[in-house]
């Protein structure tokens, strides 16, 4: 059997690795984990027990969901993307979810995982590892345009100033903060269609494979 394939795909909030996993998960049949998920998941249950996310043991309490809850749209929003912000520095919020995304991405046929740690800690041997990066502003303006989309009435600049405060929280946090791996491709998708980007993803992935 051919070997086992995993992909790392880390980069910060609507950089577009979310989309950019997706796509190469589809173009090499291979299951996908979206790990923010997780701590999205323990920052709705933090939110519906009404506990506080900066509490290390408030926020431990709440690790413990099925895998179905993932599959709730509401973990989506951006209130409960900026608490899982919160939550994902505490240490032992990491080390309750680590199995689970470990065990992911040791499945028999391979797997891709995307997140902010994937390539330092998860995955640190994946065959290929992505950092999929864009500037602030464009990645507001996406965001932006989005939410506008969605019915929602926020300003740019209230977005562009989410958007750098959960990149502070998410590169400065001490226990495996975002950061590009020495071995990652870099991948800026600023002034690159979804198409572009999808592509240049997959020629990056096979560029690793074929080095190896
Ligand atoms: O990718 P996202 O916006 O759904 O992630 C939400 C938060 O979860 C993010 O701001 C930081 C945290 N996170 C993390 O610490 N490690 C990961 N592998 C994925 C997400």
């Amino acid at each position: 059997m051919a070997q086992p394939m995993i992909i790392a795909v880390d980069g910060p909030a609507a950089s577009g690795k979310g989309t950019i996993a997706r796509a190469l998960a589809r173009h090499y049949g291979l299951p996908h984990l979206d790990t923010g998920l997780l701590y999205r998941a323990v920052a709705a249950n933090v939110l519906r027990e009404e506990l506080d996310p900066a509490v290390e043991a408030d926020a431990v309490a709440c690790c413990d969901f099925p895998d179905s809850l993932l599959d709730d749209p509401g973990l989506r929003t951006d209130e409960v993307g900026k608490v899982a912000s919160i939550v994902s520095a505490h240490p032992l919020v990491r080390a309750a979810l680590l199995q689970r995304q470990k065990r992911f991405a040791q499945q028999p046929g391979g797997a891709i995982l995307d997140g902010r740690d994937i390539g330092t800690v998860i995955a640190p041997d994946a065959n290929a590892k992505l950092f999929v990066k864009a500037t602030p502003r464009i990645r507001a303006q996406r965001r932006h345009s989005e939410l506008r989309k969605a019915g929602i009435d926020v300003t740019f600049d209230r977005v562009l100033a989410d958007i750098r405060a959960r990149d502070d929280r998410d590169a400065k946090r001490t226990d495996a903060p975002m950061r590009q791996a020495a071995d990652a491709a870099l991948l800026d998708t600023s002034f690159l269609s979804i198409e572009a980007a999808v592509q240049r993803a997959i020629a990056l992935v096979e560029a690793r494979i074929a080095a190896k």
